[in-house]
């Protein structure tokens, strides 16, 4: 089993270290950065909880190699606060009662950060699909519809 060194960036960090061909993407971040932020649940691309932004694109960072993420940037959601503050998303998260647990929350933040970026301006149904790649236990989906609904509202005033 080969050791390889691997260069990347989290959240905005260079990181430099030697992993296990075999390690997950998932695995690397939690246990070789100690960014606990991203959840681990079913291990095989279906709960959607270990979601992270690599290179611009929402990614299950379960279904990765670690050194598969060599030379990329790589955003948990470690990286959505500003200066020690909640971002805007996970401050209407909050608000509207879009967790509950919080298990399913690290990857749903990641997943609409990035779709936001993508598509400012989207739809209920846009929504609900894109949320449809998570599985939720606790919420229903309202409130969490909700907090991405308020923050689209919220950075249209701020462009106007
Ligand atoms: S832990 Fe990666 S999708 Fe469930
Ligand atoms: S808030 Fe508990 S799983 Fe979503």
């Amino acid at each position: 089993m080969g050791v390889h060194q691997v260069k990347l960036t989290i959240n905005g960090k260079t990181v430099v270290e030697g992993v296990e061909s075999r390690t997950l993407l998932s695995d690397f971040i939690r246990d070789g950065c100690g960014l606990t932020g991203t959840h681990v649940g079913c291990e095989h691309g279906v709960c959607g909880s270990c979601t992270v932004i690599v290179d611009g694109a929402a990614v299950r960072s379960c279904l990765m190699f670690a050194v598969q993420a060599d030379g990329l940037e790589i955003e948990t959601v470690e990286g959505l606060s500003q200066n020690g503050e909640l971002g805007p998303l996970q401050k209407n998260f909050k608000e509207c009662h879009g967790l509950q647990c919080g298990f399913c929350t690290p990857g749903i933040l990641m997943s609409a950060t990035d779709y936001l970026s993508k598509h400012p301006e989207p739809t209920t149904r846009e929504l609900k699909e894109m949320l449809s790649g998570h599985l939720c236990r606790c919420t229903g989906y309202d409130g969490i519809l909700k907090a991405i609904q308020k923050t689209v509202e919220e950075n249209k005033e701020t462009i106007s």
